[in-house]
């Protein structure tokens, strides 16, 4: 197996970025395919925290290529402030070890203005977004009328598709939304700063990334976000503007099907979700409070304080068969300790029916009463065990009983933050 694909199967949030880091050992390349600096991926090496936002979570591994596929909306901004702190810590600086698809779409100061006054507007039912402009980007790219990197580095082309679009974001912005018309030459001038600072990293990613998989080099592909928010499969419309399915790496990295060759689900031990939208095993008690406080659960990018819940199987199983995951990973189940009883979410109940995948409507799911299996707590910490077999006994029944609910056989349990806060029960990935 050359390549992996590490996919979120709930909310978003799930630790990818951890496992993305410790699977990218054994990788050559790691490649992001969709979403944009909305994900936050945090890395803990030695005790020293890094998030990372658009640059692929490998990046602490010397000499890993990291690319950014065509199916990411790229800020250059955070982009750029990213590089440099990580140039600082002596990464990435070589220029082929970072490289960015030239048919990558770029964020432009109207996206995010667009996204924030559209969820101020909404008020109330505002659907939550991180604010960063990812939605409007990906309209723009539906719509035909983005800019991507291969557009941004001819002056002229970039000239023409900003002055065009912006006096219609401008009439938007203005006469719709109530805000502030943005200034032409402003936004020229700093993108002019930007691209020729991203420009040595521009290059044809889908061709490399095939051409290094064919030659038999690993390839990990890191998705960001969670299953739920597809665009298509998720909660629409509490969801995120790009498909986030193991799928997408075909269409966001520009690789051919038959180069995905296994896909890693991650799941936290817990569910948790920011921003709004239906969440049926949400806890509103001190359950949920414990969980929120004890996993650190606030959000990377905005510090939104995230919602908790109890694991939903449902979501898991849906999940794993739009994915086709072929392995698990369970991350923080060191912070369910202290808890008398574990629920876990088995099926969902709605007017007589029981579902066992998680219905396409957002009302029925606001409505569903969700069907527990209680299984009994431990009260040890977790954060030193480094074996299966030296997990309390109800802790690894819980890992145990997550495994046959969701069918797929659990590679990797994490214990903490930490790079070495891991329980590697199957220890090779590709
Ligand atoms: P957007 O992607 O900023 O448009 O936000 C749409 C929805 O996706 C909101 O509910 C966000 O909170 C959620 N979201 C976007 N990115 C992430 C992420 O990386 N983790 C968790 N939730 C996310």
């Amino acid at each position: 197996m050359s390549t992996l694909v590490v996919v979120g199967i709930q909310w978003g949030d799930e630790g990818k970025g951890k496992v993305v880091d410790l699977l990218a050992r054994e990788a050559d390349i790691i490649a992001r395919f969709q979403g944009g600096s909305n994900a936050g991926h945090t890395l803990v090496v030695g005790g020293k925290k890094t998030i990372v936002r658009l640059i692929p979570s490998g990046v602490l591994h010397d000499d890993k290529v990291c690319v950014i596929g065509n199916g990411v909306v790229v800020d250059p901004q955070v982009l750029i402030e990213e590089l440099d702190t990580l140039q600082q810590q002596g990464r990435l600086l070589d220029p082929a070890l970072l490289k960015i698809s030239e048919t990558a779409h770029v964020i432009m100061p109207y996206h995010q203005a667009i996204d924030v006054a559209r969820e101020r507007l909404r008020g109330e039912g505002r659907l939550g977004t991180t604010g960063r402009g990812i939605g409007p980007a990906y309209e723009d790219k539906m719509a035909r009328v983005g800019i991507r990197f291969v557009d941004f580095l001819d002056d002229q082309v970039f000239q023409e598709q900003l002055s065009r679009n912006l006096q219609e974001k401008n009439l938007y912005l203005g006469e719709i939304l109530k805000e502030q018309a943005l200034d032409y030459t402003q936004i020229f001038d700093s993108y002019r700063r930007f691209r020729d600072r991203l420009a040595p990293h521009v290059t044809n990613a889908s061709r490399y990334l095939h051409q290094e998989i064919v030659k038999g080099r690993k390839v990990l592909f890191e998705g960001a976000q969670g299953t739920m928010l597809d665009v298509d499969h998720g909660t629409y419309p509490y969801v995120t503007s790009s498909n986030t399915v193991s799928g997408a790496v075909c269409s966001g990295a520009g690789i051919a099907p038959q180069h995905i060759h296994g896909v890693i689900g991650i799941s936290k031990a817990y569910t948790t979700r920011v921003g709004s939208g239906p969440f049926p095993t949400e806890l509103f008690g001190p359950e949920g409070e414990k969980l929120r406080r004890d996993g650190g659960e606030f959000g990377t990018v905005t510090g939104r304080p995230r919602r908790c819940g109890w694991l939903d199987a449902v979501v898991a199983r849906t999940a794993v068969r739009l994915n086709g995951v072929t392995s698990l990973a369970l991350t923080k189940i060191d912070v369910l300790s202290g808890l008398p009883t574990v629920r876990i979410c088995t099926g969902y109940a709605y007017q007589g029916q029981q579902y066992d995948e998680v219905p396409a409507s957002v009302h029925v799911i606001d409505r569903i009463t969700p069907v527990y299996e209680d299984l009994p707590g431990w009260s040890e910490p977790l954060s030193d065990i480094r074996s299966l077999d030296a997990l309390p006994l109800n802790a690894r029944r819980y890992v145990e009983r997550v495994e046959q609910l969701v069918n797929v056989p659990i590679k990797m349990v994490s214990v903490g933050a930490g790079r070495e806060e891991t329980i590697l029960i199957r220890p090779t990935f590709f």
